[in-house]
């Protein structure tokens, strides 16, 4: 472990998973710890799925959330901060044009550029803290992109340069802390703006998977909460979970 001042990190050679490192050794890991591993085994990611390391040069990533105040505390959106964050940053030092896919899907020109999973740890029926989790796609080639299952790109395969994965740790971490005091305080609302700036859904005739039944709409934007409102004819319903087909 290394720790640089101001950014406490952790860096694995190889793991299964970062999540379940996380998970695994909250007690001992301060909140904000930047856990990321060379490689991982057995990366996941949401619904079951897994996430595929596609090698070292890219980011696998969890940052250990530890709640101050645990009544009031923005659990259900760290997904969505994540997702804001990594947009500013890809924005800001890459220029690139992010856009967000509800819930949590980061993509450029329309291919997924990083994937994100939130896991609660939980100790004697308690939940002490959060994993949450981050595969960035740095330096894919072209080739072992094309091998992914659905659209992906990378940093490399959009700007043609290679990213130095601890500069762009840095970069990620000092965003992450900069808005964190607003967002845990605010919640949601605190990053709705910058959310739905780059929703690249709303206003638009969508498909949504909720626990294997499809629902049909216009997404009309997003609630206080970060849940999709979606009109279905004349009604407008709100989805709190699911996936955009
Ligand atoms: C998804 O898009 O389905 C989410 C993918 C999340 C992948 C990251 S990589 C680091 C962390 N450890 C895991 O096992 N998963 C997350």
């Amino acid at each position: 472990m290394f720790y640089n001042g101001h950014m406490k990190v952790i860096h694995l050679n190889e793991i299964n998973s970062t999540n379940d490192y996380v998970k695994k050794n909250i007690s001992e890991l301060d909140h904000l710890t930047f856990v990321y591993s060379d490689r991982q085994t057995s990366g996941r990611g949401r619904l079951q799925r897994t996430w595929v390391d596609s090698g070292d040069e890219n980011l696998f990533l969890t940052i250990v959330i530890k709640p101050e105040n645990k009544s009031k505390f923005p659990y259900a959106n760290f997904t969505q901060y994540l997702c804001v964050i990594l947009s500013l940053v890809l924005e800001e030092d890459y220029n690139l044009i992010p856009q967000i896919k509800w819930p949590n899907d980061v993509l450029i020109n329309g291919k997924k550029i990083a994937g994100i999973l939130a896991e609660g740890s939980v100790r004697g029926g308690e939940l002490v803290g959060l994993a949450l989790g981050i595969g960035v796609n740095l330096n894919t080639t072209h080739d072992k992109l094309l091998k992914i299952d659905k659209p992906a790109t990378s940093i490399f395969n959009e700007i043609g340069t290679v990213t130095d994965k601890t500069v762009f740790l840095e970069k990620l971490y000092n965003k992450f802390c900069l808005l964190y005091d607003k967002f845990v305080c605010e919640g949601f609302t605190s990053i709705k703006n910058s959310f739905e700036k780059r929703a690249m859904f709303i206003g638009k005739q969508i498909s949504i998977n909720v626990l294997g039944e499809i629902h049909e709409g216009i997404a009309v934007g997003v609630t206080d909460e970060g849940s999709l409102i979606l009109k279905e004819g004349t009604k407008k319903n709100i989805y709190y979970i699911g996936d955009i087909l």
